[in-house]
């Protein structure tokens, strides 16, 4: 397994991706690489369809000239928000944002270029080694009694481990087409929070707020729950995510295990 770094490969450099995938000669890419900055997004437009776009198809490209399938990490903001049940892999793309904008473009593109590419959207992720929601929340609660956190927009946690986990099932089941993957269960951010809190025994007040209230650049989705039905159609069950937040508190604590 070969993992690259930005460094190693700008996938806005076609030229310098065909040539590090030429060498390694993956039987599988997966493209995780994005720009993420979602507020970023907005005031950076250009550099959001260069990464998250046209960096995809520079890798989609490169990967089909060497015959490699493609996994592309893609997410929940591809949708607007207004559902009220699970979004299913065949609803409309409709993005509010300039990045769910940018990876909807992306989806489209990929499966044009490559067909059998398979698409993993997933959503409010976390993990260990980066700057996550639990990770900020825990920070915060060590030096405040009370936090506002959002309460009006509705998702679903994912552990970063489980969702690597999930994508390498996806490969050896060689999956194709879209697919969500994100932890079972759905929470506001507010629910969220909550149950960082308790479960590391702090006793920090969280307080619900409306995204009025804490408004950001970009607009975020109200509901984005993705529904797991054709991750199950391929035998793949991820588990709950108060069960991942449990492991990521365990990893947090001991960051040389890898539940
Ligand atoms: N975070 C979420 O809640 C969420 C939700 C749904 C979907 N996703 C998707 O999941 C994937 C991972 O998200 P994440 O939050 O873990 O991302 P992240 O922590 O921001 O990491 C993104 C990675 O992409 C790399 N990158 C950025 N620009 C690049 C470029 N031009 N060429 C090559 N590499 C580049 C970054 O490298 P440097 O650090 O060196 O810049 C970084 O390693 C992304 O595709 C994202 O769209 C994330």
């Amino acid at each position: 397994m070969t993992g690259l770094t930005s460094h190693a490969a700008d996938i806005r450099d076609a030229k310098r991706v065909h040539d590090v995938v030429r060498e390694a000669r993956p039987e599988w890419i997966v493209l995780a690489a994005a720009y993420t900055d979602v507020d970023g997004c907005e005031s950076e437009p250009e550099l959001a369809i260069a990464v998250n776009r046209d960096g995809a198809v520079n890798v989609a490209s490169a990967a089909k000239q060497v015959g490699a399938r493609l996994v592309f990490v893609s997410s929940d903001y591809v949708f607007d928000g207004k559902k009220t049940a699970p979004y299913e892999i065949g609803d409309v793309r409709n993005p509010q944002s300039v990045y769910g904008q940018t990876k909807a473009e992306a989806e489209i593109e990929l499966l044009e270029l490559m067909p059998d590419c398979c698409i993993a959207r997933t959503s409010w992720l976390f993990g260990v080694g980066g700057k996550c929601f639990p990770d900020t929340i825990l920070k915060l609660a060590a030096s405040r009694p009370a936090l506002d956190v959002v309460d009006d927009q509705r998702g679903c946690p994912t552990y970063a481990n489980d969702l690597a986990r999930t994508i390498i099932q996806l490969c050896r089941k060689n999956a194709a087409g879209i697919v969500h993957a994100t932890n079972a269960g759905d929470c506001t951010w507010f629910e969220f929070a909550q149950e960082i809190i308790k479960s590391s025994g702090l006793a920090t007040t969280v307080r619900p707020v409306s995204s009025r209230q804490m408004a950001r650049p970009a607009p975020r989705p109200a509901y984005s729950v993705l529904s797991p039905t054709g991750l199950r159609a391929l035998g793949i069950e991820m588990p709950s995510w108060r069960d991942a937040l449990r492991r990521y508190l365990e990893q947090r604590e001991t960051p040389t295990s890898s539940t």
